[in-house]
């Protein structure tokens, strides 16, 4: 059979542990045989990141913009644990963190849905598309940690020259501060992604922030939604019979907790954070989740949304074929492809993507599955295999196709 041309390159972002191993499989089995796959290699290795400074991940980033297609392994970010176990010469930032403020974008994370695998909330019928923004907050903070008493204050400087001064707290010994910020643009192109992206997906957005309290900062989100839905996609929701609704974030929480799920629920980095881990693992899996970075310049950076599953390198280091899920990998990869192929015109790419994503989901549905979520299957499985066996599985399937 000939070999699927590709017109133009992806950035290929490579990672680290358990993840760079199947990577690495997923690439020999199910990609290499079918497709001439034409991609920029970066080693975004914790190694790699260290001995170039992060310089790695900038020029990564630089290529998911040039080329407007990118697709990244889990990485490892750094702590004082890592610095020793990797002899790192200092604690290297997240590359994630880095990337996502390279390209400004919004995160959409979706469920992958298989009919044999039960999430643990019963009333979700229909998957859960969280976008979550992708710059700022915590995730760009300063921070210091104060040895006595003190007065804390928040001082900006414009351009103008004009000083802005409030007190934070007059501390009346040791404690922490920090200091975190957003941009306009960031926040209105983080509104623009989730309402194209809702109209695309045809799913209503839901926001929710805490401006009862964070009456500035949050309020100053929740008022650019507003403003950006009012003047651009109001006629055009009304057009596609979908809806924007905003409530306060604890609100947001309970009500996604009771409701058929079908929307797009967008989010602020921190909430997007913690929230995505927690649709991720209510539908069954980290590893059942595709992630995609949406930048507003047009470019696209398809992940796994779980780490590097370091316990399970740790056992493969010993020899053992871990039951690892290569599944959001292997939908980063075909994400990807699907979209490089959109964008070059060659359906063929398109088509064969989708091909993957087929023969893995006929795989788990068939009863053959990884351990992660063979133990939450209803039928059980027919089998539990070692992430080799079940890639194999999909190769198999492919070829058969
Ligand atoms: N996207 C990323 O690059 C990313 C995201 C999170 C964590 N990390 C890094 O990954 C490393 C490990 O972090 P962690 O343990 O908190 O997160 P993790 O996602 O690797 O693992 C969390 C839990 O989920 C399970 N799990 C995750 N993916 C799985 C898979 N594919 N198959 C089976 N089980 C799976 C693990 O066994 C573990 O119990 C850390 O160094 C962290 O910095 C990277």
């Amino acid at each position: 059979m000939a070999k699927i041309q590709m017109k133009n390159a992806v950035a290929e972002l490579d990672g680290d542990e358990m993840t760079r191993v199947l990577w690495e499989v997923i690439k020999n089995n199910l990609l290499i045989p079918f497709v001439n796959l034409k991609t920029e290699y970066y080693d975004l290795s914790i190694n790699k990141r260290d001995e170039t400074d992060d310089k790695i991940t900038y020029d990564s980033a630089a290529a998911i913009r040039r080329l407007g297609v990118g697709v990244k392994c889990a990485t490892i970010t750094s702590n004082i644990a890592r610095v020793k176990e990797y002899k790192l010469t200092h604690l290297t930032p997240s590359p994630n963190g880095i990337i996502r403020a390279e390209l400004d974008g919004t995160v959409f994370r979706s469920p992958i849905l298989v009919p044999n695998i039960h999430g643990n909330v019963s009333c979700w019928k229909k998957p859960i598309i969280l976008g979550r923004h992708a710059y700022g907050d915590v995730y760009k903070n300063c921070e210091i940690r104060t040895q006595c008493a003190g007065k804390a204050e928040l001082v900006f400087t414009g351009s103008d020259g004009k000083e802005i001064r409030k007190t934070i707290m007059d501390m009346k010994g040791p404690g922490i501060i920090q200091g975190i910020h957003n941009l306009d643009d960031s926040i209105e192109n983080f509104a623009h992604c989730c309402f194209s992206y809702a109209l695309d997906q045809h799913v209503p957005v839901w926001f929710g922030a805490k401006d009862t309290i964070s009456k500035i900062y949050d309020g100053c989100f929740k008022e650019i939604f507003q403003t950006v839905f009012d003047t651009e996609y109001k006629d055009k929701f009304d057009k596609a019979g979908i809806s924007y609704f905003y409530t306060l974030i604890d609100d947001a929480v309970a009500r996604i907790m009771r409701s058929e799920g079908g929307m797009l629920w967008a989010c602020k980095n921190y909430d997007g954070d913690v929230m995505s881990d927690m649709i991720a693992s209510a539908c069954g899996s980290l590893a059942m989740m595709t992630s995609v970075l949406v930048s507003p310049s047009g470019s696209y950076e398809y992940e796994a949304s779980h780490g590097t599953v370091q316990k399970h390198y740790y056992r493969y280091l010993k020899g053992e074929k871990t039951s690892t899920n290569p599944v959001a990998l292997i939908f980063a990869w075909t994400g990807a492809l699907a979209k490089r192929g959109e964008l070059d015109m060659t359906p063929e790419l398109v088509t064969f993507a989708k091909k993957i994503e087929k023969a893995t989901l006929a795989v788990i549905a068939d009863g053959y599955m990884t351990g992660d979520i063979a133990c939450i299957a209803d039928p059980p499985a027919k089998k539990t295999l070692n992430a080799w066996d079940f890639i194999n599985e999909i190769k198999i399937r492919i070829e058969n196709m």
